[in-house]
């Protein structure tokens, strides 16, 4: 008898201890998300901007089957990066009222269609949230989770968290290529126009940093020519438009220079960034070998390429999404999402510099 008893409390004392040391890191870190369409979850459903995603055929393989604000048939890729990091479920929009008290400490996404680097990137589409906005947000998010949890708690979560950031592609759709002779375009040979981008995109990284960020994914253009919007209004013999892929060809590898200056002057791996314009190329290039029937024309739209206007009910709509690369004129689908999250978690160094999510987050 006694010496079962001693060996049952030793056992509950050994599965007490067990628990105790599994628990934390079951507990998945927040995720916070900031930039343009790519990443937004419907912030703009709140805004009044042309630029939303809430209507259907958006949304038509979500797992709600509605529209919420996302630029996709389903999950965009934070969704993805989300499911891949063990959070139970995507943070939730800011501007979303759903988001509050403990909510909040799974993180947020700040993300809204339409922005770029520059404020005056997206003024067609009105009121956005612009990226000093976004890391406006940011600010009173830590505000108003101190009020829930104390400042040093907050610090830790923000310092532990898994930040990602995409924007750049509408400084050039959504403004530097606009219309011709664009304000921009007069002001800038398209060289010095990516060294300024740059610039100022190395300003809010580093506002990021100083905010507490201390992992943080930054992904550069896709490749901007090729999407099925650029080969309807600009393409003359079906191939990518090469100003546009001269563009993201400039852009990209300033991108990684520039974060590994910022890496390297902080003294610490804070940012990584993946090189999305490569894992968009392979499926590009050999859609088949990704189980695509065609990355030149959209899902759901119009006119050649079904790379006219918006995605509307209107608008033809393929039977399979999973057999196309573009679910809009400029926007993956689910599928093309989950083979670019794959090569964020685990590429090699050709699509991830200095070093894959998976191993970033081991460190
Ligand atoms: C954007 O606007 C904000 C607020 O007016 C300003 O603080 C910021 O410097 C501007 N950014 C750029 C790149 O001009
Ligand atoms: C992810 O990065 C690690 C470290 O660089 C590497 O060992 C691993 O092979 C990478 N994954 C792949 C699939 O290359």
């Amino acid at each position: 008898m006694a010496s079962s008893l001693y060996f049952n409390s030793f056992m509950i004392f050994g599965l007490a201890l067990a628990i105790l040391t599994v628990a934390p890191l079951a507990e998945a870190i927040a995720f916070f998300v900031f930039g343009d369409s790519l990443v937004d979850s419907g912030n703009n459903n709140y805004l009044a901007t042309t630029a939303r995603a809430d209507a259907p055929p958006y949304g038509i393989d979500y797992p709600t089957r509605r529209p919420t604000g996302r630029f996709s048939n389903g999950l965009n890729i934070p969704d993805i990066i989300s499911e891949q990091i063990g959070q139970s479920q995507p943070p939730f929009p800011y501007l979303s009222p759903v988001l509050k008290g403990h909510k909040l400490l799974n993180g947020a996404n700040f993300a809204s269609a339409g922005i770029g680097i520059l404020n005056d990137t997206g003024i067609q589409f009105l009121n956005i949230i612009r990226m000093f906005r976004q890391l406006d947000y940011f600010e009173e998010y830590h505000r108003r989770v101190s009020g829930l949890i104390g400042s040093q708690k907050t610090g830790e979560l923000v310092n532990k968290a898994l930040v990602l950031i995409t924007v750049g592609g509408n400084d050039f759709v959504n403004n530097y290529y606009l219309v011709p002779f664009s304000a921009r375009s007069r002001q800038f040979s398209l060289p010095d126009y990516v060294k300024y981008l740059i610039s100022e995109y190395r300003k809010l990284l580093m506002r990021l940093y100083n905010l507490g960020a201390r992992q943080v994914l930054v992904t550069g253009t896709g490749p901007l020519g090729c999407v099925p919007a650029e080969l309807a209004m600009r393409s003359t013999n079906g191939e990518c438009s090469e100003e546009l892929q001269r563009a993201a060809a400039l852009y990209n590898p300033q991108l990684v220079e520039m974060i590994k200056g910022l890496n390297s002057e902080i003294g610490e791996n804070v940012f990584i960034a993946a090189n999305t314009q490569q894992m968009h190329m392979d499926f590009i290039s050999d859609p088949q070998a990704y189980g695509f029937t065609t990355s030149k024309v959209a899902c759901c739209g119009q006119g050649p390429n079904n790379g006219l206007g918006l995605c509307t009910v209107l608008s033809n709509l393929c039977p399979d999404r999973d057999h196309y690369a573009f679910w809009d004129p400029f926007h993956p689908s689910e599928k093309a999402n989950r083979i670019i999250v794959q090569q964020i978690m685990s590429g090699s160094t050709q699509y991830m510099t200095p070093m894959n999510l998976t191993t970033f987050l081991a460190n």
